[in-house]
């Protein structure tokens, strides 16, 4: 038996959807809206539904073999697992975003307001911008409204978040969409039967592009 997390949610469904085109269907999981976990037998599958920052966690820690985490949540806290296939789906990008009004002079401390403090330290350290990073855990984009912060770091999808809160992007740090991650033991010891699902997985990559 194959252990899958899933991500719950609107992306969790996409994903499932090409697991169930990949062959690995496991129609209970359509039926019931509350259950967290549901197995197929036959196809030796069990899938269960977590939160999709959490994840990797369960990845890392081996509750499950295998598991659909965004690149954002990889880069961010650097589980240790395998990455194995850009799945194409989910896709939006980790940018620096501010009022449209702002310039960075690089004068003083740069305020950062972001769910993503690691990413935001990294990608400063990069560019040699000393930073102050303000660790929030939702709804970033007011934090430069209210002057708590100069600049957001946060995932932009489709840009309206940004737009209706008068902010735009002024970098991009990083593509993102969702990984097919592996926990490193169960590769070794379960080897073809994730293999087997990779491939399989695969082939509906391509049909996403
Ligand atoms: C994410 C992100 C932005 C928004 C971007 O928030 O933090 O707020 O989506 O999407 P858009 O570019 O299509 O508008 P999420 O819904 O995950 O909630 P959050 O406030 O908890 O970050």
């Amino acid at each position: 038996m194959l252990n899958i997390a899933l991500p719950k949610g609107r992306l969790g469904e996409k994903v499932y959807a090409m697991f169930e085109a990949a062959g690995y269907e496991c129609p209970s999981i359509k039926e019931n809206n509350r259950k967290l976990i549901f197995e197929n037998t036959e196809k030796q599958v069990c899938y269960f539904w977590v939160k999709p920052s959490d994840v990797a966690i369960y990845v890392e820690r081996g509750a499950a073999d295998i598991g659909v985490a965004g690149k954002d949540i990889l880069l961010e806290y650097s589980p240790d697992v395998y990455e194995l296939l850009d799945l194409n789906l989910g896709k939006c990008r980790m940018a620096v975003a501010a009022p449209k009004e702002f310039d960075d002079d690089g004068e003083k401390t740069l305020k950062v307001a972001t769910k993503f403090t690691n990413i935001a330290a990294k990608y400063y350290a990069g560019i040699g911008r000393e930073i102050d990073i303000i660790k929030l855990n939702g709804s970033i984009e007011i934090a430069p409204i209210l002057k708590l912060s100069d600049v957001i770091v946060d995932i932009v999808e489709t840009g309206t978040t940004l737009k209706e809160n008068n902010l735009e992007v002024k970098n991009t740090i990083v593509p993102i969409s969702a990984r097919l991650i592996a926990n490193k033991a169960s590769f070794k010891f379960k080897g073809s039967d994730i293999e087997n699902i990779v491939n399989s997985i695969k082939t509906q990559v391509k049909n996403n592009d």
